[in-house]
């Protein structure tokens, strides 16, 4: 594929689309968001909005992170919190499709349906690519950024239209694509993270408390992985509990799963043979976590399992 020529077509198609309207759209950090803010601002500089929406949902210090790389670049982003009212849509929901539904909902309908009327924007930039396509249609999973690939129509529905200037690329051609767009490496080679964030590796509930374990434990797991060249990492909170003994008092603590694997694209993954050392001192590190005693390796590939695990 020409990467070069695929940015110039879209930077062209941006504008003719585009015209003098205002465009908006939401980063999240990921290497799909971060390149369709840069590709949008090489097109139509200005009059795209850029935003990062604080959703409670994501990884230690990562809001602020985000913000600072983007000014580095020179585009402004405006940081929104809506953390309160993401917590507020999940609370009591247990079932995988309502929770990425309330968020979907809370996301596009409620906190994007304030800020496009307060920009009168007319166009929201979407990073979908390809393979969130394909899985939502084939429906094995419901993409919280696909909208319009399932009927819905979002200028009825929510007031503007959606572009998605990735939806014929792969992961591996928006890394290409980031690169040539200059986009520092701490984001383009970045291992991908859901757009419902951490809401995706929280089974059951979706509370405070609850993501403050998992972004702990994901903090751990990013640490002691980011050198195993592996294609994704993650840590998951179970809804189980189990039996445990601390200070020779019994416990019933919460559980931990790490999930390592190696895929291109993401439609199918193998477990990562980690070392044993390794896995031995993960596990050492998430059972300090406050009310966590128990750590678990996942073995399986994809499919039948998912990466994620809501
Ligand atoms: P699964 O869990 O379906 O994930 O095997 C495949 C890849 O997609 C990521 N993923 C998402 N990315 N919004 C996204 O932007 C989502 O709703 C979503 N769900 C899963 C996942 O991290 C993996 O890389």
């Amino acid at each position: 594929m020409d990467y070069k020529k695929f940015i110039e077509e879209q930077v062209v198609e941006i504008k003719q689309t585009v015209g003098d309207k205002i465009a908006i759209n939401a980063l999240s950090g990921g290497v799909d968001s971060s390149t369709v803010t840069v590709l949008g601002h090489k097109a139509i500089g200005k009059q795209l909005k850029t935003i990062f929406v604080d959703n409670s949902l994501m990884r230690a210090g990562e809001p602020k992170r985000v913000v600072k790389i983007f000014a580095d670049m020179g585009i402004p982003v405006e940081l929104v919190d809506a953390r309160k009212e993401f917590l507020s849509a999940l609370k009591g929901l247990t079932d995988p499709e309502e929770k990425r539904q309330a968020i979907t909902d809370t996301f596009y309908k409620k906190v994007f349906g304030r800020l496009v009327k307060k920009y009168k924007a007319t166009y929201l930039f979407h990073g979908t690519i390809l393979t969130d396509i394909e899985e939502t249609v084939a429906g094995i999973k419901r993409q919280h950024n696909i909208l319009t690939q399932l009927g819905i129509d979002t200028r009825k529905d929510f007031g503007y239209a959606v572009l998605e200037p990735l939806k014929t690329l792969r992961k591996d051609d928006v890394r290409e694509v980031a690169k040539l767009l200059g986009i520092p490496k701490e984001i383009s080679q970045r291992i991908p993270f859901p757009g419902p964030a951490l809401a995706t590796r929280i089974v059951g509930e979706v509370t405070a408390q609850r993501l403050e374990t998992v972004r702990k434990a994901t903090e751990i797991v990013e640490e002691e992985l980011s050198d195993s060249g592996a294609f994704q990492y993650m840590a998951v909170l179970l809804n189980d509990y189990a039996t445990g003994i601390r200070n020779n008092k019994r416990e019933f603590g919460q559980i931990i799963v790490v999930r390592c694997v190696e895929s291109v694209d993401a439609r199918q993954a193998s477990v990562t043979k980690l070392p044993w050392p390794k896995l031995i001192r993960l596990c050492e590190r998430i059972v300090k976590i406050p009310g966590v005693n128990r750590c678990l390796y996942d073995l399986t590939p994809k499919p039948p399992a998912t990466i994620e695990y809501v």
